[in-house]
């Protein structure tokens, strides 16, 4: 029984509502399993959304959080002094990133990086104009909901920062007719996440870098969900020339972090002040990001993405042609996948059937389950997902 007493009518009445929420409370996990007040052990397809890349509780990240908490947290004037934390995570960095991104900044999440990233090109090119997708999601403060390509996150907030121009995701053609000397950046994903797992062609990426060279604008990859081997390789930036990068969600495996990695040429037109923040490159975020990001290397876990991501593609796919009338298509790449279902009724029912016996689902755009759990899920934890699934599916009525 909970030593909780009362946990919903604390939050219902006090916290501030803007998730629809679903009563569940959770009070622990462990790899891929979370545990809620009264005990019940459900398997998390989530990973926190798609943050706890290796897993709830993973020792590498308690050890890490311990040890530094010991030594110090914050270093006094934050990021205007040293850190040995911070330089041994930079140099790990300097590994895993793409060659010409020379230079790496720290902050604590994904938005704040976009907005780090939107603000200092426009500052390095003196040019105003920003190229986004439609469909792509960058966050939610001001600057990255006006770069958002969704009315539904826009909408409420008019009016946003203007200058910016949204063009069809996966479409050069439509980017040729507006890339022109007031842009000063696009900025994509290389796989969109929120927007419902969309997954260009595969020249997409190195073609939209082509084009933004040729025409001088920089290009901002908003790797936040597909980073840190999510899809499979470290980055899908990896061997393509890109200006900035942006990172956060797997980074620390669920601590609050974040970062963004500029060229040399970059770096040399900004000035000091442009940038900072009490928080920036704080030796604790940075000593658990190190250990995450070397627990991911060490234990070759894209090639756990990469068997675990086709077995259950494969299933799922197999899924897709049992059942017509229920799954409209399933898409992704390593642990990102959709199963799009035919509307958002269907998917409702099968997110609470799959709830009720101890499987988390996501769900987006009210009718796609986005599958992201841990990068480390063994395959027989994924099978046991896939048995509560389709559980779901042949239940429903
Ligand atoms: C591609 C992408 N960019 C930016 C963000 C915003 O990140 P954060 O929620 O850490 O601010 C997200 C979050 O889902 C994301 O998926």
């Amino acid at each position: 029984m909970s030593e909780y007493t009362n946990t919903y009518q604390i939050e219902d009445e006090h916290y501030a509502s803007f998730a629809d929420k679903t009563r569940i409370s959770i009070e622990k996990g462990k790899g891929v399993y979370v545990y809620d007040e009264d005990g019940k052990k459900y398997l998390d397809l989530t990973a926190g959304w798609g943050v706890t890349c290796i897993g709830h509780a993973n020792p590498v990240i308690t050890e890490a959080l311990c040890d530094q908490s010991k030594k110090i947290i914050q270093n006094p004037n934050s990021g205007a002094t040293y850190s040995p934390e911070r330089s041994r995570l930079i140099s790990l960095m300097q590994e895993i990133l793409p060659e010409n991104l020379t230079r790496v900044f720290f902050g604590n999440n994904g938005a704040e990086a976009n907005d780090a990233a939107i603000k200092l090109a426009r500052k390095v090119t003196g040019k105003l104009n920003i190229i986004s997708m439609e469909k792509s999601f960058h966050g939610r403060t001001i600057s990255t909901v006006s770069a958002t390509g969704q009315n539904k996150h826009r909408n409420r907030f008019n009016p946003l920062i203007p200058h910016h121009i949204f063009v069809p995701y996966n479409d050069i053609t439509a980017i040729k007719q507006v890339i022109g000397n007031d842009v000063a950046a696009v900025i994509v994903e290389p796989i969109q996440g929120e927007g419902g797992i969309n997954v260009p062609d595969p020249d997409y990426l190195r073609n939209l870098s082509k084009l933004c060279a040729e025409n001088n604008v920089l290009l901002i990859v908003d790797e936040i969900q597909t980073g840190f081997c999510r899809t499979g390789p470290m980055f899908l930036s990896n061997n393509i020339k890109i200006d900035i990068l942006t990172m956060a969600k797997g980074i620390a495996g669920g601590f609050p972090f974040a970062g963004f990695a500029i060229t040399e040429e970059i770096h040399d037109k900004i000035d000091k002040g442009d940038h900072g923040g009490t928080y920036s490159g704080n030796p604790l975020g940075c000593a658990v990001a190190y250990s995450v990001i070397k627990y991911i290397l060490d234990n070759r876990i894209w090639e756990n993405v990469e068997y675990v991501g086709k077995y259950i593609f494969t299933e799922l796919k197999q899924l897709e042609k049992e059942y017509p009338n229920i799954i409209r298509d399933i898409r992704g790449k390593g642990l990102l996948i959709a199963v799009e279902l035919a509307d958002k009724d269907i998917a409702a029912s099968i997110n609470s059937k799959c709830l009720n016996d101890g499987l988390i689902l996501n769900v987006i755009q009210g009718n796609i389950i986005r599958i992201f759990p841990a990068l480390c899920i063994s395959k027989e934890e994924m099978e046991e997902g896939l048995e509560i699934f389709k559980k779901a599916l042949d239940g429903y009525d």
